[in-house]
């Protein structure tokens, strides 16, 4: 009997091995950790439970026969984060290059059907050149099965992806079908052809780094949702992320406990607005003023900044936070801010998050560089986004809400259910300048004529008390009490039941 344990215990460690104790110095010496050592920072000590460690490919082409490695360059399995149940796979480099052969894929698949059938996220972690380049087709399909799960289980599941390392070729695919993406800065890269393929196909000269890392996908093509310094950070910030998060569709936002009382008021946001409605102001302080213990997890920081969205709590319960930011372009919604906050509006509305959405925003950006890129199918995107959405939706419009950008940042008209203004609010159908141009152009020489006219305008159209007569703002609140009133509609909305009418699916402008 002892002999078989010991063989047993001796073939657990040459899986645990991997790819040797050469490629793993080397994994170590580029600042990475392993595919283990990385579970095992992500999950509670201790509560990983590996699956197919035995697993090995199946091929016999190019000598593969006499080249098998116990776990086939992923380790999968399940554990927990703060107690609760997550399923994950690790792409382990020191094997094949983690490269993905049918019989990974196969483990992949099997984690990411456990995980739906349970109801638990799934988390991949990515260190891998691609298809398995021995097996052909066989890999091509492996890859499939894993991007068919990912569909299906889109929308059932928070799916997260976090990039430490090469991901490329059918690799970038999977992540990109998944609720999340992040990257560690400087060792990772993501793209679909690699330098030398550029290089050959466009004559464009590109290291790694300018073709597909953080400092690409976390700022310019928005394709991640964040970027951390390295494997620590960002298995830790998974941690907090997780967190946040139900295990599926099936559960409401996770509750956590919290001393942080509702009836905190902060005098400080009496003064937040600026005198002058062109001088911008941090709508980061509101959003952290407003949460529990001020934890907001912010999603896509880098890319999009005219728009923040992100998780934080109110009364110990996840919201999401959607938020206009006056300190970049003024706030305004671009194309960028749009396809960001439509996604982060769907993924709250998957998955029970109910919405809180604050508004100073001067309207769409204009331009031919927007207008060519197709601002009006990706505005209509953020707009679906809202109308369709039926978890709870609290609305405070702090300064500007102009225009189309109005109606689109989830107001009464796209069922918003509570829909607040601060005393500061203006909303119009644009500011008064703009309007004043329009419709007294007879009168643009005559300075002092115009400038009745604007004042006129401000009395009359630029402050929330004539949506307010109308009943599409349900109050004025004082911009001190502005987490007692968030908080108190949150309440109200708790037993909240709206469906939308049935369909096969919706056709969101894509
Ligand atoms: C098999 C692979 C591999 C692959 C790497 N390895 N990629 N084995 N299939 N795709 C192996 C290497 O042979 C090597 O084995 C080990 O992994 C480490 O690779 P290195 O090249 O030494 O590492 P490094 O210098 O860090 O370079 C990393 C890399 C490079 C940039 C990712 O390995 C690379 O370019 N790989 C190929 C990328 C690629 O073209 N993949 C196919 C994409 S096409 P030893 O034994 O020496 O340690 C694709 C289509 C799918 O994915 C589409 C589906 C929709």
């Amino acid at each position: 009997m002892q002999d078989v344990i010991e063989a047993l215990e001796a073939r657990r460690e040459k899986a645990r091995m991997g790819g040797g104790a050469a490629r793993i110095a080397k994994q170590h010496e580029k600042g990475k950790l392993t595919a283990r050592e990385r579970v095992a920072l992500l999950l509670d000590e201790g509560s990983f439970e590996e699956t197919d460690m035995f697993v090995e490919h199946r091929s016999h082409d190019f000598g593969m026969e006499e080249n098998r490695i116990p776990g086939d360059g992923v380790v999968t399995g399940h554990g927990t984060i703060n107690g609760r149940l997550v399923y994950v796979f690790s792409k382990d480099f020191t094997v094949f290059g983690g490269s993905l052969s049918k019989a990974q894929s196969e483990k992949i698949v099997k984690v990411q059907k456990m995980a739906v059938q349970n109801g638990a996220p799934v988390i991949g972690i990515f260190d891998v050149g691609g298809a398995r380049i021995q097996e052909g087709v066989d890999s091509l399909a492996g890859y499939a099965d894993i991007f068919m799960e990912n569909v299906l289980s889109s929308g059932v599941i928070p799916q997260i992806s976090v990039i430490m390392g090469p991901c490329a070729g059918g690799d970038v695919y999977s992540p990109a079908l998944t609720d999340f993406i992040f990257m560690v800065k400087d060792t990772s890269y993501m793209y679909v052809t690699g330098p030398d393929v550029v290089k050959t196909v466009t004559n464009e000269e590109v290291t790694h780094e300018t073709l597909g890392g953080a400092s690409v996908h976390a700022v310019k093509s928005g394709v991640v949702d964040g970027a951390f310094e390295n494997d620590i950070e960002a298995l830790t910030q998974m941690r907090r992320l997780v967190d946040f998060l139900p295990g599926s569709n099936r559960e409401d936002a996770p509750q956590r406990p919290t001393f942080d009382t509702i009836e905190r008021s902060d005098a400080s946001l009496d003064t937040l607005i600026p005198d002058n409605p062109n001088t911008p102001y941090d709508m980061k302080e509101l959003i952290e003023k407003t949460v529990d213990e001020g934890d907001f997890f912010e999603i896509s920081p880098a890319f999009g900044g005219n728009i923040i969205c992100g998780f934080g709590r109110m009364e110990g319960s996840t919201v999401g936070v959607v938020a206009n930011q006056p300190m970049t372009l003024a706030g305004v919604l671009d194309i960028d801010a749009s396809r960001k906050a439509a996604r982060f509006v769907r993924f709250c509305d998957c998955f029970n998050i109910p919405i809180v959405t604050f508004v100073d925003v001067p309207g769409f950006m204009p331009g031919t560089k927007q207008e060519y890129g197709g601002l009006i199918k990706h505005g209509a995107k953020l707009l679906f986004a809202y109308a369709e959405a039926t978890v709870p939706k609290v609305t405070v419009i702090t300064r500007k809400a102009y225009g189309g950008a109005y109606d689109v940042m989830s107001s009464k008209h796209l069922r918003g259910d509570v829909n607040y203004a601060w005393p500061t609010a203006e909303i119009a159908v644009m500011g008064a300048k703009g309007a004043v141009e329009i419709i007294f152009r007879k009168d643009l020489g005559d300075a002092e004529k115009i400038a009745e006219h604007t004042k006129s305008y401000e009395d009359n159209f630029a402050n929330p008390y004539v949506a307010a007569k109308k009943g599409y703002i349900d109050d004025i609140i004082m911009p001190h009490s502005t987490r007692r009133r968030v908080a108190k509609a949150l309440r109200t909305l708790r037993g909240k039941e709206m469906s939308n009418p049935w369909k096969k699916h919706d056709n969101i402008p894509l």
